[in-house]
């Protein structure tokens, strides 16, 4: 859906129905009954109007991730919870030097986001350069995951899988098993990734062609990076220029370790899933055949990042990100407490669990501050703000030399990661979380209001 005007009016409808996955019947949830929904096609300065209307049995409500638009009112407003047989108009305005780049829109009603989302409901949001890249063709990939029934219903997962985050048997892209993609060789793409898995890494490799990394989330680098893999944490989207070579290439995801509960579980890791193979799972196919493809133009040079680094820092925090037993995490740290029970595990931040009555963190309006982001728990988490972006400053105790922006920023187990965020623009509540979503869902998100 393209704006054409700098307006554009859209209408979502959140809804259980049949579709076809992996070659079978399934039953699963989508927007306007296609996985994923509506590719949104914006540009800075745009107005969009979004009409979603609830058609699910629960509540949901609309994110749209990355976006640096208001968090109040009907804007990105993370608080809003629409009813069944309901509906709620949305209306973002994109400041005129609203950074490009990939975004993605997906539900945010606290509790069932990891549900919603598992089940097929996330859409990819485009924001367009002012000036194009030269490509013959840009692609948009929305990689998840689900598993599903011996019926075709979406599988419910068990409290140990919400633990170590779900992820599900079935990864798909664009809503398909292993896609079949076509290029010429000497061919320059455009694909835009995004990681819309639940709680599953992604390390993508495109074995054989030339790839380079225009940047990640709405952060980029002031020229391409050539990469031969890309790691992105759930949330996560690369803008990626492909050069195809000749011959076939397949898109493959390599196992990534995000850490286990294995030294408190007695050896399980929770998931139940078998891990995939040293080569990784295929995503999609690329057969590259015919005459070769014109010679690509030059990349248009790259306005330079906006660098944090040399500007006064208004205030300093630390958020702690822990996983304990019991409810209130007691200071039990889960990498040595004992004990087992599964449903007495605790996902906090700073020693609490998400309260949507109870603001976290109050910023200056106009700020900028340095956060550090201590992970005290034998799994990874990649945390995310809303509304504004982070610049990675150092990640365990290594410093970032360029300036490095990402809305998802991984912290690793028992290790942290210093950022700085300056708080422009907008003023209001919104919230930082963990972006497994099942972390979310039980409490590791914080409530920050700016003003
Ligand atoms: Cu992708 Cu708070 O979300
Ligand atoms: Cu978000
Ligand atoms: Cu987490």
């Amino acid at each position: 859906l393209h704006s054409a005007d700098g307006r554009l009016q859209v209408k979502l409808s959140a809804a259980l129905g049949q579709m076809r996955i992996a070659g079978r019947d399934a039953n699963v949830f989508s927007y306007n009954g296609s996985l994923p929904g509506p590719t949104l096609l914006l540009r800075p300065g745009d107005r969009v109007n979004v009409a979603l209307e609830n058609r699910l049995a629960d509540p949901t409500n609309l994110h749209v991730h990355g976006l640096h638009v208001s968090p109040q009112g009907n804007s990105d407003n993370a608080l809003v919870s629409i009813e069944p047989g309901t509906s709620f108009e949305y209306e973002y305005r994109l400041p005129a030097d609203h950074p490009p780049g990939v975004y993605w829109y997906h539900p945010h009603r606290h509790g069932s986001v990891a549900d919603q989302i598992f089940g097929g409901l996330y859409g990819a949001i485009i924001v367009q350069d002012p000036q194009p890249v030269p490509v013959s063709r840009e692609r948009v990939l929305v990689i998840s995951d689900i598993s599903l029934t011996g019926g075709g219903s979406i599988a419910t997962v068990s409290a140990m899988e919400k633990m170590m985050g779900r992820e599900g048997n079935l990864l798909l892209v664009n809503g398909q098993l292993n896609p079949a993609l076509a290029a010429r060789p000497g061919e320059r793409e455009r694909w835009r990734i995004i990681n819309a898995c639940t709680s599953r890494y992604l390390k993508l490799r495109l074995d054989g062609q030339h790839l380079q990394l225009l940047g990640l989330d709405s952060g980029r680098f002031q020229s391409p990076r050539d990469v031969e893999e890309v790691l992105l944490a759930p949330g996560n989207r690369a803008d990626l220029l492909v050069t195809a070579a000749q011959g076939a290439a397949v898109l493959r995801t390599l196992p990534v370790d995000r850490g286990s509960m294995g030294s408190m579980m007695g050896g399980n890791n929770g998931g139940g899933q078998s891990p995939p193979g040293p080569d990784g799972t295929a995503l999609a196919t690329l057969a590259i055949t015919g005459t070769p493809g014109a010679a690509p133009g030059p990349v248009p040079p790259q306005p330079a990042p906006r660098d944090l680094r040399s500007v006064a820092v208004t205030a300093h925090r630390e958020l702690v990100f822990a996983m304990g037993m019991g409810m209130n995490n007691g200071g039990q740290d889960m990498g040595m407490a004992g004990g087992t029970g599964s449903g007495m595990m605790s996902f906090t931040i700073n020693g609490r669990p998400f309260d949507p009555a109870r603001t976290d963190t109050t910023v200056l309006a106009g700020a900028v501050e340095e956060w550090t982001l201590r992970n005290t728990s034998p799994m990874d988490h990649p945390v995310h703000l809303h509304v504004w972006p982070m610049q990675i400053l150092e990640q365990a105790g290594q410093p970032v030399e360029s300036p490095t922006w990402q809305d998802v920023v991984n912290i690793p187990a028992r290790s942290s990661v210093r950022v700085r965020i300056a708080f422009d623009d907008f003023t209001g509540k919104t919230v930082y979380h963990c972006h497994i979503l099942d972390h979310e869902d039980s409490g590791m998100m914080g409530l920050i209001e700016a003003r």
